[in-house]
């Protein structure tokens, strides 16, 4: 027995209890259900769009995540959760190297990668993918902030970089939010330019804050130097009014960047999409070019960042593909669904339709066989398995929230009758098979 497993064997003896791990949380019905609502209306909405789903793995290699994102960031440089292969018992030399693999942080790079390696520049029109799942971050946990969070996002990764791709995205993002009801969010956007403007605005901007070191707290100062447009992020009071006075970088971009920009202003204002311009939204994460943005939510703190995104011109070439285009965003479906919570505007979302109230052996077969034909229809059903008072059944009917219940007793078997009875107002209706069919199932319909 390898050493690491006989040390658990040993560990196993001893009594304990177990938690979730700090930052990761499990998501529990009925939250469960406003989850795979939330996610299923991404995929309504994207896929109208014309988006289909791409599904990655969570764990890549290391490198990848620290060549895309960017190994000065805070999600290369701290935040990755990051583990060596050790022996792999596939390979079969010892020499094998030791891979380094980290779980993802985010799923773009990922997705780039996929993009090359499946060769997905040969397919017809550009590649529009949406995935969703967890996404792991070492950060420190507070409220809207996880190790395990969840993400759903999109990208289109193709030879075009036409600012309405950028406005169509934003626009698919804003249908979604108003489709969920997360209507109290602010949509901001900016540009920060290209692999040929930027470089000078960022020295630019090194040679303003290296003159008032002196007033920014460390983090800041350290940014200086590793990157400064980071500093345009902090949320540190003090630095907020020697902020306000450094060059902007819409003052700064070249006449393509600019053109880019003002373009999809006005694509966006085709689409009546409603958003604030925002100079300062620079983003965590190296790969961007020109078009970011960030959607912040109501009830949420200082975690209310629900979506980041932006345009990644460059980092399919930087993974060794071939020159593509690239923009998107990932939704945080923690943040976004807390958000909702707060807000009290959430969905009626179908519950248990019924619930089988039998009484004596004799009703049992009726039950089982009404149970099964009721579920074959597209209806959610309690049976329970072992005979219940009438009472305590009815109550265990209203405690699971279900609609109705179906009453089953020697009556109802002697008469080859149903009894319903809606537990909202008590009425009850006496049915046979085929009408009780044809009434729960005009309820569902109704419901939807
Ligand atoms: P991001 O801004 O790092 O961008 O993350 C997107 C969203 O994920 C955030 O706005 C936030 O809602 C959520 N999020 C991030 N970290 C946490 C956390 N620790 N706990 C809970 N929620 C979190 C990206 O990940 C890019 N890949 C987005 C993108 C796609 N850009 C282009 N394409």
């Amino acid at each position: 027995m390898p050493a690491r497993a006989r040390e658990a064997s040993t560990l196993v003896t001893e009594k304990r209890e177990f938690k979730a791990i700090k930052g990761t949380r499990d998501i529990l019905p009925p939250d469960s259900a406003l989850w795979n609502w939330f996610e299923q209306t991404a995929r309504d909405v994207f896929e109208t769009y014309g988006f289909r789903d791409i599904r990655t793995p969570v764990f890549e290699e290391t490198e990848l995540f620290a060549r895309s994102i960017g190994v000065e960031t805070d999600v290369v440089n701290k935040e990755m959760f990051t583990f060596s292969t050790g022996h792999d018992p596939d390979s079969t030399g010892e020499s094998a190297p030791d891979r380094t693999y980290s779980l993802r942080p985010e799923a773009t790079a990922s997705v780039a990668r996929a993009y090359i390696e499946n060769e997905m520049q040969t397919l017809p029109g550009n590649a529009k993918l949406y995935y969703m799942g967890p996404m792991f971050r070492r950060e420190r946990p507070q409220k809207g902030r996880y190790r395990q969070f969840y993400q759903i996002g999109a990208e289109v990764l193709g030879q075009s970089d036409a600012p309405a791709i950028d406005a169509e995205v934003l626009e698919m993002l804003v249908v979604f939010f108003k489709r969920v009801g997360l209507t109290r969010t602010t949509l901001y956007v900016n540009s920060i330019g290209c692999k040929d403007c930027r470089p000078q605005y960022v020295e630019l901007l090194r040679e303003k804050l290296r003159e008032v070191k002196d007033q920014l707290g460390p983090d800041s100062q350290r940014r200086i130097e590793t990157n400064p447009l980071r500093v345009l992020d902090s949320k540190l009071p003090q630095e907020q009014p020697i902020i306000a006075k450094l060059p902007r970088i819409s003052d700064h971009l070249c006449a393509e960047c600019r053109e880019h920009f003002a373009k999809l202003n006005e694509e966006l204002g085709l689409r009546g999409i409603v958003y604030e311009e925002n100079w300062r939204l620079v983003r965590g994460l190296d790969y961007y070019t020109r078009t970011t943005f960030e959607v912040t939510a109501e009830g949420l703190g200082s975690q209310n960042a629900v979506c980041g995104g932006g345009r990644y011109d460059g980092l399919v070439e930087l993974l060794g593909g071939p020159p593509t285009k690239g923009i998107g965003f990932a939704i945080g479906s923690d943040r976004a669904i807390l958000s909702m919570q707060e807000g009290g505007k959430l969905p009626h979302l179908p519950g248990l339709a019924v619930f089988v109230a039998w009484m004596g052996q004799a009703a049992y077969p009726t039950a089982v066989n009404i149970t099964r034909k009721l579920r074959t229809a597209g209806l959610a059903v309690e049976l329970p398995a072992e005979e219940m008072k009438f009472k305590k059944s009815l109550g265990l009917a209203d405690k699971l929230g279900a609609s109705y219940a179906l009453i089953i007793g020697e009556d109802e078997v002697a008469s080859n009758t149903f009894t319903l009875k809606r537990l909202a107002d008590s009425e009850q209706k006496k049915l046979s098979e085929l009408e009780l069919l044809e009434y729960l199932e005009s309820e569902r319909r109704g419901s939807r």
